[in-house]
C-alpha cells in the first residue's frame, strides 16, 4: 500500500468510530457572534473569555507595534529575539502575577513541555492529575521522569503516592482550573501536601488567568496561596485575547528556564504586535474588574438556564460550563443541531476527554448579552431534546 492509502485508511477509521475531526472555518472577528459560511451565528466555544480578541484597544496597541517594532522577531530570543517589548511585557506580568520574575513563552503548549522538561530528568518524579491538559502530560513524557497519575482531584490518592516516593526531586503538576470540565483544582490541599512531602508545585491557569482572582491573576490569586507554589503559568491567546503564554515564578526558576528550557530557547520569539497586545490586556485585565463580573453573570445564567431547562449539569464551577452527552455520534448531532439553529458548539469528543463523556464545551464570554445567553439555552435544550428523541 502507498503511503496515503494507509493515511486514508486510518483517517476512514476514525470516521467510523465518530472521531475524525474537520476544521470549520471562521470569517470576521472572534467575538460574541462568529461568521460560520456567511451566517451569523452564536459564539459559545472560545476560550476568549473577556471579549478582548476583538477589542479596539488591543487592535490599536498591535498597530502601533508594528508600524514601531516591525512584524517579525527575526530570531529566538537568546541570539537577537529578545525586545523590548518582550521585557516590558515580562516585567508587566511579574507585577501582576505577584513574582519576582515572568517569561514569555511562544504558547502555551510551548511553555508546559519546556517548563517540564526544563525541571525535570529521569529519576525525578511528577505527580499528574489524570485530566491535565495534553501539554502538561507531553511535557511529563518528554521530561523523562517517572510519571505518577493520581485520580481526578483525589488528594487522597496524591497523597498515597508521594508518601511512597524516594526521588530527588518531586513535582505534583495540575491545570488550576481543568479546561473541559471546568472544575478546580484542591489547590490549599496539594499545597499543604506538598510541604509536608517536600514537593514542588506547578500550576496551570490557562483558564484561571484573567478569570479567577481580583486582578485576574489566577487562582492562585484567588486562594491567596500564590507564594507557595513554585511555578506559574498562563496564556496569553485565551482571556487575554492575544497569542503566547507566561511562566511566574522566583528569579532563580525563570534564569534556569532561559538556560534549560528548549522550547524557549530554541525558538523565535513572538511578534511585536502579539506582544504588545498582550501588554494592553494586561493592563485591561487587572484594571477592569466589570468584565470578570459580565463573564460569571454569563456563565451563571447559561448554567442556571440549562438546569432549569431540565438537563443534568455538573456543580457550576466556572465559565467552563461543560454539556455532557455521552456517546461521540449523539454530541456530534447535538453540536450540529444547535448549529443549524444559530449556535456554534462543537463537539469534543475523546481522546479530549474520557470514552462516553463526548460532550459540547460551553463557553459564554463578557460581552454576549443576556438575551443571547437566553437564547442559546433554548437552542441547546432544543438540540439535546433532537437527539434524544
Ligand atoms: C489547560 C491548558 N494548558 C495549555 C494549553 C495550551 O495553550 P496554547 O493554546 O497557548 O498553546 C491549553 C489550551 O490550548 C489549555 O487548555
Amino acid at each position: 500500500m502507498r503511503a496515503e492509502q494507509h493515511l486514508a485508511h486510518e483517517l476512514d477509521e476514525l470516521a467510523g468510530r465518530h472521531l475524525r475531526r474537520v476544521r470549520r472555518t471562521i470569517g470576521g472577528m472572534q467575538g460574541a457572534t462568529v461568521r460560520v459560511g456567511g451566517s451569523e451565528v452564536l459564539c459559545l466555544c472560545s476560550n476568549n473569555y473577556l471579549g478582548l480578541a476583538d477589542d479596539a484597544r488591543l487592535r490599536d496597541a498591535a498597530t502601533a507595534a508594528l508600524a514601531e517594532a516591525g512584524s517579525g522577531a527575526g530570531a529566538s530570543p537568546l541570539i537577537s529575539g529578545h525586545m523590548e517589548l518582550h521585557e516590558r511585557l515580562e516585567r508587566a506580568i511579574a507585577q501582576w502575577q505577584g513574582c519576582e520574575a515572568a517569561l514569555v513563552f511562544g504558547s502555551g503548549y510551548h511553555a508546559n513541555i519546556g517548563v517540564l522538561a526544563a525541571l525535570l530528568r529521569a529519576g525525578d518524579e511528577v505527580f499528574s492529575d489524570e485530566l491535565n491538559h495534553a501539554s502538561l502530560i507531553d511535557g511529563c513524557r518528554l521530561s523523562r521522569a517517572d510519571v505518577r497519575v493520581y485520580r481526578h482531584l483525589d488528594t487522597s490518592d496524591l497523597e498515597r503516592q508521594l508518601a511512597t516516593s524516594r526521588a530527588r526531586r518531586r513535582l505534583i503538576v495540575t491545570d488550576s482550573v481543568f479546561s473541559m470540565d471546568g472544575d478546580r483544582a484542591p489547590l490549599a490541599d496539594i499545597v499543604a501536601l506538598a510541604e509536608r512531602h517536600d514537593a514542588w508545585i506547578m500550576i496551570d491557569e490557562a483558564h484561571a488567568a484573567g478569570v479567577f482572582g481580583d486582578t485576574g491573576a489566577g487562582l492562585a490569586e484567588a486562594t491567596g496561596l500564590g507564594g507557595r507554589i513554585t511555578v506559574r503559568m498562563g496564556t496569553l491567546g485565551k482571556a487575554l485575547g492575544s497569542y503566547g503564554a507566561f511562566v511566574a515564578g522566583s528569579r532563580a526558576l525563570i534564569e534556569l528556564l532561559v538556560n534549560r528550557a528548549r522550547a524557549y530557547v530554541y525558538s523565535t520569539a513572538l511578534p511585536p504586535p502579539v506582544i504588545a497586545a498582550a501588554e494592553a490586556a494586561v493592563a485591561i485585565v487587572r484594571a477592569d474588574p466589570a468584565r470578570r463580573e459580565a463573564l460569571w453573570g454569563n456563565a451563571r445564567r447559561l448554567h442556571q438556564g440549562l438546569e432549569r431547562a431540565g438537563i443534568a449539569m455538573q456543580p457550576f464551577a466556572s465559565p467552563i460550563v461543560p454539556l455532557v452527552v455521552g456517546e461521540a455520534a449523539d454530541a456530534l448531532s447535538v453540536a450540529e443541531s444547535a448549529l443549524a439553529r444559530g449556535v456554534l458548539a462543537p463537539a469534543i469528543r475523546p481522546p479530549t476527554v474520557p470514552q462516553g463523556t463526548a460532550r459540547l464545551r460551553l463557553t459564554p464570554i463578557a460581552t454576549h448579552t443576556a438575551e443571547q445567553i437566553d437564547r442559546a439555552v433554548s437552542v441547546l435544550a432544543g438540540a439535546m431534546q433532537d437527539t434524544r428523541a
